[in-house]
């Protein structure tokens, strides 16, 4: 038997495999594919203040070896998740994470204030690194004063688990993880997508009507475990990794970077069972090398 517990902040996980958010809806979506009490967490999709339609139609594009996509933080707000969808799935026996955007330091704190009072909600992913918003989003995230300024902000009303996820659109992740850990935060989150586009050479227009979206899935995993081996060597709080991971070698690759957690995204929309998959794999792999807890795997690069 492995031991697959693993801890960020307060919160204890009962494995490190969980779902992204954007790509897992609220998990609800998901139930008649797979047992979602097996799942260690579930990161749901952004939350505002108010209710957003998203960016115009297309916003999802595929490209080789991933997918853009500009959805820009549709949702109905985060009164109606309290009053309609919270109820209906906070009896799964799992962690659900909200995740937490704003246009405004203002409106982060308002979002994280009303998810505070909301009991069975341990903690929140705040999102600093939404690429396709014209206003706040990723520009939180990709300056480290704002960065800082956000964190401490919701960290100021927020008693409970506090991770934040981070934007790879910058020179150097480790100032800003650096900065959000100075700040507060108990654990990062990373990667949100890569700001990316795609061109439609027959119409000579950009395939998205944002022009530009984030890029997530294989094509982006070399750098995001790049990304995560810096910041685990950076920081003192747990990283829980993310950016590409299709299976539980993948998975495997994160954790030996350094990431205490995983979350699986694009992988979702491929196969929906794909977290159950992954999770059977990590179990197979700590038999295999004889490693008794799944959290002793963490950071376990060895030197070239
Ligand atoms: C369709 C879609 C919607 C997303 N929506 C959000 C979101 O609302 N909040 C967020 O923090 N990340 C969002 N993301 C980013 C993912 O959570 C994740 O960081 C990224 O896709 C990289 O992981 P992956 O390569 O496994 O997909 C979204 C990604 C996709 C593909």
């Amino acid at each position: 038997m492995v031991d697959l517990n693993v801890h960020i902040g307060d919160l204890q996980l009962k494995n490190p495999v969980g779902t992204a958010s954007g790509t897992f809806g609220f998990g609800e979506e998901y139930a008649d594919f797979m047992d979602l009490n097996k799942l260690g967490a579930i990161y749901v999709k952004g939350l505002t203040a108010k209710h957003r339609e998203g960016n115009p139609y297309p916003r999802m594009a595929e490209t080789s070896s991933g997918m853009l996509n500009a959805v820009g933080l549709q949702n109905k707000g985060v009164d109606y998740f309290i009053s309609n969808i919270w109820p209906r799935i906070k009896h799964y026996d799992t962690e659900i994470i909200p995740n937490v955007n704003g246009s405004t330091v203002e409106e982060y704190i308002e979002v994280t204030e009303k998810l505070n009072e909301v009991e069975g909600i341990n903690a929140i992913e705040l999102n600093i690194s939404c690429p396709n918003v014209k206003e706040g989003g990723m520009a939180f995230g990709v300056s480290c004063p704002s960065a800082m300024a956000v964190t401490e902000a919701v960290r100021n009303v927020f008693d409970k688990t506090l991770i934040v996820k981070l934007s790879p659109n910058v020179t150097d992740i480790t100032e800003i993880a650096k900065g959000v850990e100075d700040m507060g935060a108990d654990a990062v989150s990373l990667v949100n997508t890569f700001l990316a586009m795609a061109i439609d050479v027959k119409t000579r227009r950009p395939v998205l009507s944002t022009v530009t979206g984030g890029l997530s899935g294989p094509a982006i995993k070399p750098i995001a475990l790049r990304m995560v081996w810096q910041v685990y060597h950076a920081i003192k709080i747990p990283v829980i990794g993310m950016g590409g991971i299709m299976n539980a070698t993948d998975a495997i690759e994160f954790m030996l970077a350094g990431a205490t957690a995983i979350q699986i995204g694009t992988a979702n929309f491929i196969d929906p069972q794909v977290t159950l998959k992954i999770m059977d794999g990590l179990v197979s792999y700590c038999e295999e090398q004889n490693i008794s807890k799944i959290s002793d795997l963490t950071g376990q690069l060895r030197n070239i």
